[in-house]
Order: structure tokens, then C-alpha cells, then sequence
């Protein structure tokens, strides 16, 4: 049963493909709050009540891609796209910088425009001018050669969700030239390169099953990665999965702490999306085992124009008044957020 389930997860920190199916079928209250203590536990035996922020500057919109759930697809029409300069990426680090942040993430679309003979010169100038700074990247798939390069010019994490291992469900999810293949060797290739690496995947997104979730979480633990971001799907309006319903909070807390359980080191963010479908998201992924938050450093005049999903929160507040709200909301769970890089305990 359920509980014997919980038991052999928590003891061995794997279970069977069809036992992790049977888990989250027959997952309630009960069972989730079980799972989330456990969870917090050992998450709190490696990284203690401390909650590592990641300044997240979202610097181009563009994209060459077509995602079918991805709100900044190449497709959309109705969107303003921008893109940051060198000058905006920098100014944004250095705000993050003096409000304490010593980790950065920079994420955007897959944006030609950012060939390596841009983006490595951008990522450069930050290592220099950060120096004790942690930087993470999350442009997509690139070639070998690309993330070695950026990997050279000080780039340490690179983000790239797997997003479905189920080649059926990545169809459905993806136009038929984007390749799952080519996306997981892309984990490899930023591994072979230097990388510590990060993967991921959607909860409830349009036709995904608990089947399809269990062949993610073994799939995540066969890649054992130092980073997995989950959160729901949440439906944007100009995609053609606008009518589809949102993921949910609970599903996702529950994915969160089963994570924590298969992999106590891993670090695992309370995403920007689960506090989107639910107020207090990010606080319960905390206390269901999750130990990273990403609060928005972009310029507050093109945050409106990142929105992958509807209703994204924090996209009006300044970056000061966000880790305001932020280490309020981490401590009154009992939690700190640390600003410090962060860093993967083996
Ligand atoms: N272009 C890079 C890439 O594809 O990895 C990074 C940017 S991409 C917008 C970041 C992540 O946003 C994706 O991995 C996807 O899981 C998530 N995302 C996109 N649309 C979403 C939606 N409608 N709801 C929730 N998450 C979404
Ligand atoms: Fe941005 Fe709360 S974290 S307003």
C-alpha cells in the first residue's frame, strides 16, 4: 500500500516505475503531508532552514521556437519583443549585487541574435565584474562547441528542462522539428562541457499522465542533475493550449518532495509559477523539500513582455520590493534566504 510505498522511497530513495505510479494515484492529504515532512527533513540535514536566491534576468524574448505552451513562442504575434544590451544585463546584476544577490541566472528565448560571438562577451563581462558572483544560463539547446565556450567564459550552471521523457507527450508539447533527442543530448553535451547541469519538466501539462510523471522522475534520477525545476503548467491565451487547465499546487508539492526524496542534495526551486496558481505556491514547496527561489531581476518595463504563461506574479514590483515580500514569506515559515552562491552540496 501507499504507506509501505513512502517507506521503501524514503529508505532506498528509488522506487519501481509502477510503484511510483500507484503513489501518486493514490496520493491525499494524509500522504502528502507524510511525504513533504520527510522531505524537508533531509533537505534541512544538507542545506539547513536556508532558502537560496537566484536573481533571474529574462533578457531577450525572442525565440526561434514554437513551443505549443510557451507564451513567447516565435508564433505570437501580440507580444513586444525586446531585447536586453549588454549595458541593461550588467546595470540589472549590479542592482541585484547591492541588494545582496551573489547568484544570477540569465534566461531567455532561443534568440539567434545571441550567437556565441554576443553572448560570450556578455557573460564575461559579468564574471569580471562579479567576480564571487555564481553564474547560471538558460538559452536553450546550443551546440558542443557553444556551451564550451560558454562554459570557458565563466558560465558554471546551465538550466535546460528535459520538459517530457515520453517521446509521445514531447510531441504533443513541441512542432515536429523540435527533437527530444537532441534535447537530452544537449544535458550530456553541457555536462561533458563543465556544467553543473539542470533539468525539469511541467506539472499537468496538457496530456501528460502519472505514468508519463514517473518516467520523468526516473529519468531525472537516472541524469542525476545538481538542479530540478518543476512547476505547473499554466495556460497563456495567445497558445493554443489556452483552454487547457492549469497544473496544480498540490500535484507539484507532492512531485517536489518525491524529488527531494530520490535526490536529498539536489537543488530544487519553489517556482515562480507555482506561486502564480497558488498565493502562498512557494512557501509550500519550501516546506515540502524545495531550497531555491529565482525572484525577478529584469528591468520592471519589459517583465510584462516575458510572460511564458497568464498572470505571472511579481511582473510590477521592483527587484528590491521582491526579495522584500520574499525573505517575509521564507521567514514565516521559519526559513532565511541565504545570498550567498548557493552552490550544490555533493
Ligand atoms: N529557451 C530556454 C529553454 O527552452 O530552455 C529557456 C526559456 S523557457 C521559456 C523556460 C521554461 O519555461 C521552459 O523550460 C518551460 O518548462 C517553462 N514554460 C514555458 N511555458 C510555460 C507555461 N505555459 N507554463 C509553465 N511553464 C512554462
Ligand atoms: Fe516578487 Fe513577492 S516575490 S512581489
Amino acid at each position: 500500500n501507499v504507506w509501505n510505498l513512502i517507506e521503501t522511497l524514503y529508505k532506498d530513495q528509488t522506487l519501481e516505475k509502477e510503484e511510483l505510479v500507484f503513489l501518486l494515484e493514490h496520493r491525499d492529504e494524509e500522504t502528502a503531508s507524510c511525504l513533504g515532512e520527510l522531505a524537508r527533513k533531509e533537505a534541512q540535514k544538507i542545506y539547513g532552514n536556508k532558502v537560496f536566491p537566484r536573481g533571474l534576468i529574462e533578457f531577450t524574448n525572442y525565440c526561434k521556437n514554437n513551443c505549443y505552451y510557451c507564451g513567447i513562442q516565435a508564433s505570437n504575434r501580440n507580444i513586444s519583443r525586446y531585447r536586453l544590451s549588454q549595458e541593461q544585463i550588467l546595470s540589472a546584476c549590479q542592482n541585484g549585487y547591492d541588494l545582496g544577490y551573489r547568484s544570477f541566472v540569465l534566461q531567455g528565448g532561443e534568440d539567434p541574435y545571441f550567437s556565441d560571438e554576443r553572448m560570450v562577451p556578455v557573460v564575461e563581462a559579468i564574471h569580471e565584474s562579479f567576480p564571487d558572483c555564481a553564474i547560471t544560463l538558460s538559452l536553450g539547446e546550443r551546440s558542443l562547441e557553444s556551451y564550451q565556450k560558454l562554459h570557458a567564459a565563466g558560465g558554471r550552471r546551465y538550466l535546460l528542462r528535459h520538459e517530457a521523457i515520453s517521446p509521445r507527450l514531447y510531441g504533443k508539447l513541441h512542432p515536429e522539428k523540435m527533437s527530444l533527442r537532441h534535447r537530452i543530448q544537449c544535458l550530456y553535451d553541457l555536462r561533458t562541457a563543465g556544467f553543473q547541469v539542470g533539468t525539469g519538466f511541467m506539472v499537468g501539462a496538457p496530456f501528460q499522465t502519472l505514468e508519463n510523471l514517473a518516467d520523468d522522475l526516473l529519468f531525472i534520477q537516472k541524469l542525476h542533475p545538481q538542479m530540478t525545476g518543476i512547476g505547473p503548467f499554466v495556460p497563456h491565451h495567445d497558445t493554443r493550449f489556452r483552454d487547457f487547465a492549469a497544473g496544480t499546487a498540490e500535484l507539484t508539492i507532492f512531485l517536489i518532495s518525491i524529488l527531494r526524496l530520490m535526490d536529498h542534495h539536489l537543488l530544487l526551486p519553489s517556482t515562480t509559477a507555482l506561486g502564480t496558481i497558488d498565493p502562498s505556491g512557494r512557501e509550500k514547496g519550501i516546506l515540502a523539500g524545495a531550497n531555491v527561489v529565482m525572484p525577478n531581476l529584469s528591468p520592471t518595463d519589459v517583465r510584462k513582455d516575458y510572460a511564458l504563461y497568464d498572470n505571472k506574479i511579481c511582473t510590477g514590483e521592483e527587484a528590491a520590493e521582491c526579495i522584500g515580500c520574499l525573505s517575509q514569506r521564507v521567514e514565516s515559515i521559519g526559513y532565511q534566504l541565504e545570498f550567498s552562491q548557493g552552490n550544490y552540496r555533493p
